[in-house]
């Protein structure tokens, strides 16, 4: 039999994208395929991106064998549990404090834990009908998740003799993160490293891209071509022609100011968390690591200058705008209308993105690998794999998109221009419906498999990448309720009474938890050997 083997890959772009391209396609497609990375040294990387979500580990790193520690310390990376929102239902100048709101303050925690089910309903059915007869002011993740009083506390994801006890992810260096790949990619399988710049491609008369040239003189020949040349997208857009899709009418944010900001960490802790925290016109990440955090805020060139959405941010993290090395980022929001087209497949930024809000970067780029191996070709290139893989992306982009979208529409907030702007953004069909069902009592979509074995399992988490919890977590922390009670339960009041045990359950292992796990810091500070 003929071999039809695709034997030589070439990737345009050395950042996270494109070092994760060359390891993950190097273990993937085995040894007998060359993998060459062009990298141009005078263009630098996006330089952002360091909060993940948790298949990070068990679809990527662990497939490439790579033991969480050892790439934890590699990339000075900590832990996090999942994103604490904080005003974004009260109107203000932005404040890394929370805001009075009712009772408590104005924050909410989005978790990667578990949602328990009882007698085949999620616990989200039961608080709901708590709320909405009086029987509980409690908020949804304070009542129904083991969690928030943990990360309110700073403790760890772990005991510590390092057993884990919940679900979490990861923050990270993103530039230790692509120098440790290129390292492995390198040393470990083989990838051929060249450092020059890509200035135009030679196409065949199918239109298949056979070689890039460059700068320095090169011709890179190869079969297949993954462009992760970043937002300049020179393969797909620039050289396929294929169009860019812009959704800033479903997102407005487009520009970002990012920073570092040095951290004393044995006087405060170190947060097991993401921080989002509302601004006048858009938000701020906050990413804790060892001795620092990464921040940057997200805004609306629509609603507010460079200048003052810098000043907002310096003013609440009280930094000198005129001292601090600041990276001003334009973004661009949208997918490419096929990221795969003849054998030029786009990974990272130049396929999608979104704002950064729910740390889907870098898990757009494991998804995508992990449906490239899936569907990669040979040499026949039928089309078959390039118009499944794009479906797969397409589906998984949108409903992301869909999901972030909800966070500013639903938002209590109403008190600028940006943020009235964001109540009348169009919503997609989609969307609309999980609304109207979220009203009227019913779980958003469930989990294909069920909350304890979700993460075990990558086709099932990624064909349903948000969960119920997820949509609960978000509503109900924005300030959004549901409507009615789900009508089986009304139908079944012994299994609103037994699902008090399962409450009673989870405030008996916040309280052991709380007494028994070391802080994120001190189990950080052993596991770097600081
Ligand atoms: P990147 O721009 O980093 O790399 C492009 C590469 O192409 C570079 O190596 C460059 O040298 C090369 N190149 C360009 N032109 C070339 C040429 N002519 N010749 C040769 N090489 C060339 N994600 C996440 O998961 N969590 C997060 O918290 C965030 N936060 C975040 C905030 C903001 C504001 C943005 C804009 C993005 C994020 N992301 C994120 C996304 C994340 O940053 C992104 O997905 C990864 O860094 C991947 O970036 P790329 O490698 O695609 O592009």
């Amino acid at each position: 039999m003929e071999d039809r083997r695709i034997k030589n890959v070439v990737v345009l772009g050395g950042g996270t994208a494109g070092w994760m391209t060359a390891s993950y396609l190097g273990k993937a497609l085995g040894p007998a395929v060359k993998i060459t990375v062009l990298e141009a040294p005078s263009v630098p990387r996006i330089g952002v991106g360091e909060a993940t979500v948790p298949n990070l580990h068990k679809v990527f790193f662990d497939f490439l064998g790579l033991s969480e520690e050892e790439w934890m310390r590699e990339c000075n990376a900590s832990f996090k549990m999942g994103i604490k929102f904080t005003n974004w239902r009260t109107g203000g100048r932005g404040d890394a404090n929370p805001r009075p709101y009712r009772d408590t303050t104005d924050h909410y925690y989005h978790l990667f834990g578990l949602l328990p089910n009882h007698e085949n309903e999620p616990l989200s059915a039961y608080w709901s009908h708590k709320r909405l007869t009086g029987q509980t002011t409690e908020a949804f993740d304070y009542a129904c998740y083991r969690e928030p009083p943990i990360l309110d506390a700073k403790l760890a994801p772990r005991h510590s003799d390092g057993t884990k006890w919940t679900n979490y992810a990861w923050h990270f260096d993103a530039a230790l993160v692509a120098d440790f790949l290129r390292r492995f990619a390198t040393n470990k399988q083989g990838a051929i490293h060249i450092q020059d710049e890509f200035i135009d491609a030679d196409v065949d008369t199918r239109g298949h891209v056979t070689a890039l040239n460059t700068k320095g003189g090169r011709k890179i020949e190869g079969d297949f071509f993954v462009d992760c040349s970043g937002f300049r997208a020179l393969l797909i857009n620039g050289v396929m022609r294929e169009p860019f899709l812009d959704m800033s009418d479903h997102l407005l944010n487009d520009r970002a100011v990012a920073t570092q900001v040095p951290h004393d960490d044995e006087a405060n802790g170190v947060e097991p968390f993401t921080g989002s925290i509302a601004m006048t016109n858009g938000w701020t990440w906050k990413i804790p690591m060892l001795g620092r955090f990464g921040t940057g805020h997200v805004y609306s060139s629509r609603f507010t200058t460079q200048d003052a959405a810098t000043q907002e941010f310096c003013e609440m993290w009280g930094l000198d705008p005129s001292e601090q090395k600041l990276n001003h980022i334009k973004f661009r929001v949208g997918r490419n209308r096929r990221t795969w087209v003849r054998n030029v497949a786009a990974i990272g930024l130049s396929s999608c993105f979104l704002e950064p809000l729910e740390s889907t970067g870098i898990y757009f780029i494991t998804a995508a690998l992990y449906q490239l191996a899936k569907h990669f070709p040979d040499k026949n290139f039928d089309p078959i794999f390039a118009d499944r893989f794009n479906t797969e992306i397409n589906t998984m982009f949108d409903d992301s998109r869909d999901f972030l979208q909800a966070h500013f529409s639903l938002a209590a907030r109403n008190d600028t221009e940006f943020w009235r702007a964001c109540k009348d953004l169009v919503l997609a069909d989609d969307i609309k419906e999980k609304i109207r069902m979220y009203k009227a009592g019913l779980a958003i979509n469930m989990p294909v498999t069920d909350e304890n074995t979700y993460y075990a399992n990558f086709d099932a988490e990624f064909r349903n990448f948000w969960t119920n919890a997820s949509y609960y977590c978000v509503f109900t922390g924005l300030g959004f309720d549901p409507q009615q009670t789900l009508t089986k339960l009304t139908h079944h009041p012994s299994m609103l009474d037994s699902a008090e045990h399962v409450f009673a359950d989870i405030k008996r292992k916040q309280a052991e938890l709380l007494k028994t796990l070391p802080t994120t810091y001190d189990y950080l500070k052993q596991l770097h050997g600081k």
